[in-house]
């Protein structure tokens, strides 16, 4: 059994190049420079049962998403193969897109308590009628089964989404808030972590012997945003480690034990978006990829890890 993922969207909320900006890697993307890719909004699809996908959060960009990816398009009338979604923050971007999939098919939400309220308290997601989309709420800890695939969620450390902060913010409690996934389908195992306040012994122990993990490569310098100018919060204040420095997830992760390091859920500003840029050399000499719309990872415990890059709709072995 095959554990088959396709990243959907690669790039933070916002996406790449974000749709107001000119900062030096977004003005690459729009001046249409062949060493950027615009990269779409967070988000992956997991193959969880034969021939029935699983939404790993559902960005603004899903629409499109479906678009550029065989897998998750319809087979028959009103039958499609994405049965389940499963949420690991309340962020825009990464909730946005449970709007996409009104139109009555069968469907079911996993969620914490704490993002399932978020859903619930916002009249707009009411388009998704509770006699045919089915909500389940999940605690940390207990794992749960889609299809042929087990999955857990577990807390990291993080903060409520930016429209609900308040006065009294805390960034880097651990709860429902904001969580990781841990993924299992035939012996092969997949640890998604989209964001990501601090590497501590907890995430990295949790990490530890995965086939792959997609993990949170928002920014790579912690103040790369008001470097750039466009903005004044820091990664960490955003509850997004950077890559770089101290503390930094290059650093934290470095003596893990995992088949692929992948990061993910990349900002707009963050240089290593550009193919060759010594950031990117960097995060690649460290044994880091960089994933982009439409990287097909392949995980099966006969052959160990196997993948293909880019080229949608093909079978990765
Ligand atoms: C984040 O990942 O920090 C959020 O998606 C930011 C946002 O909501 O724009
Ligand atoms: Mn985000
Ligand atoms: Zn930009």
């Amino acid at each position: 059994m095959t554990l088959r993922i396709v990243v959907l969207g690669s790039a933070a909320g916002g996406g790449f190049p974000q749709w107001n900006c000119r900062c030096p890697v977004c003005a690459l993307a729009w001046d249409r420079d062949p060493r950027v890719k615009p990269r779409t909004q967070s988000s992956i699809a997991i193959e969880t049962g034969d021939d029935r996908w699983t939404l790993f959060n559902a960005s603004p960009d899903l629409r499109s998403q479906i678009l550029a990816t065989p897998q998750i398009q319809p087979r028959g009338l009103r039958d499609s193969p994405i049965r389940s979604v499963v949420l690991t923050n309340g962020d825009v971007d990464h909730v946005d897109g449970l709007i996409t999939l009104r139109e009555r098919s069968p469907l079911t939400i996993y969620a914490t308590s704490e993002i399932s309220a978020i859903i619930d308290a916002n009249p707009v997601y009411g388009v998704l009628a509770k006699d045919v989309v089915a909500r389940r709420t999940v605690d940390l800890g207990a794992t749960f089964q889609i299809d042929d695939t087990t999955i857990e969620f577990f807390g990291v450390p993080g903060k409520v989404p930016l429209y609900m902060e308040t006065e009294s913010l805390k960034i880097g409690d651990v709860g429902g808030d904001t969580v990781g996934v841990d993924v299992r389908k035939g012996g092969s195992r997949l640890v998604y972590i989209p964001g990501c306040a601090v590497v501590n012994d907890d995430v990295r122990a949790r990490v530890e012997g995965a086939d792959a993990l997609l993990f949170d490569g928002t920014v790579f310098e912690d103040d790369e945003m008001q470097r750039a100018g466009v903005g004044v919060k820091t990664g960490r204040r955003m509850g997004h480690v950077p890559l770089s420095g101290a503390g930094g997830s290059l650093e934290e992760f470095k003596g893990v034990n995992v088949g692929r390091k992948i990061y993910i859920h990349i900002n707009n500003t963050n240089p290593i978006l550009i193919e060759g840029s010594p950031q990117r050399q960097a995060v690649e000499a460290a044994g880091w990829e960089v994933s982009e719309d439409g990287l097909e990872v392949a995980l099966s415990d006969a052959a160990g890890t196997r993948h293909a890059h880019g080229d949608r709709g093909s079978t990765a072995a």
